[in-house]
C-alpha cells in the first residue's frame, strides 16, 4: 500500500480512537491517546497504557517513563521519529491502575490489532509485562523472555521491561540497558536477516 494511504488509514484509525466508547475507560479519560510515529515504521513501541500526562497531552510516552525510553533509544542512536509508540488501551485507566482484561481485549481487537496490520512492522517492542501478555499470551512473563525475540503468527516481538519499572528498581533499570543493547544490535541487522 502506499505510504499515503497508510497514513491516511492510521489517521483514521486516531480519530475512531479519539471518540471511542467501546470500554468503561472511556468514562475518565481526557484525551484518548491513538499513539504516534510514521505509518511505515519498521519498529513499534507498545506499552500498557497512558499515563497522567499522556492522558493531558494526547500523546504516548510524554511522562516520567517516556523520557527514560528516550533516553534508552539515544543510547543506542535510534530516533523517536522512526518509530511507531502506542500503547495496548489507549484510555488511561483510573489511577492508573492495570488495565483490566476485557478493556484490553476489546481495545486491542478494535484498534491495537488494525493499527499493527496497516503498519506491518519488522519488530515490535513489547514494554512490560501487559504487553508480553497481551501479545505473546497468558503464560509469558517478561523476567523469562526480557532480551529476547518471539514469533508469533509472523510478527517478530521483542520482550523488555517496562521503563516505569526501571524508575523505581535499579536492578530493572541496569536489565533494560542490556536489552536495548540486543535490540539496537537487531535493529542494525539488514531488513532480510532472520
Ligand atoms: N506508560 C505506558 O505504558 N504508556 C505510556 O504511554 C506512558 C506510560
Amino acid at each position: 500500500m502506499a505510504i499515503e494511504d497508510s497514513s491516511e488509514q492510521l489517521e483514521n484509525l486516531a480519530s475512531g480512537i479519539r471518540r471511542c466508547i467501546a470500554c468503561r475507560l472511556h468514562e475518565s479519560r481526557r484525551l484518548a491517546v491513538p499513539g504516534e510515529g510514521p505509518a511505515n515504521a519498521e519498529i513499534v513501541l507498545l506499552g500498557e497504557g497512558p499515563g497522567g500526562k499522556e492522558d493531558a497531552t494526547g500523546r504516548p510516552f510524554v511522562g516520567p517513563a517516556g523520557r527514560y525510553l528516550d533516553k534508552l533509544l539515544q543510547s543506542q542512536g535510534i530516533s523517536r521519529n522512526r518509530l511507531f509508540i502506542t500503547n495496548c488501551v489507549k484510555c488511561r485507566p483510573p489511577e492508573n491502575r492495570t488495565p483490566r482484561r476485557d478493556e484490553l481485549k476489546t481495545c486491542t481487537s478494535t484498534w491495537l490489532e488494525r493499527q499493527l496490520e496497516l503498519i506491518s512492522p519488522r519488530t515490535v517492542v513489547l514494554l512490560g509485562q501487559v504487553a508480553a501478555r497481551q501479545m505473546l499470551g497468558d503464560t509469558a512473563t517478561v523476567s523469562e523472555l526480557h532480551g529476547t525475540v518471539q514469533e508469533r503468527d509472523g510478527r517478530r516481538y521483542f520482550v523488555t521491561y517496562h521503563p516505569a519499572a526501571a524508575l523505581r528498581f535499579d536492578w530493572i533499570a541496569a536489565t533494560l540497558r542490556e536489552d536495548f543493547e540486543v535490540l539496537g544490535k537487531l535493529l542494525a541487522q539488514p531488513t532480510d536477516s532472520p
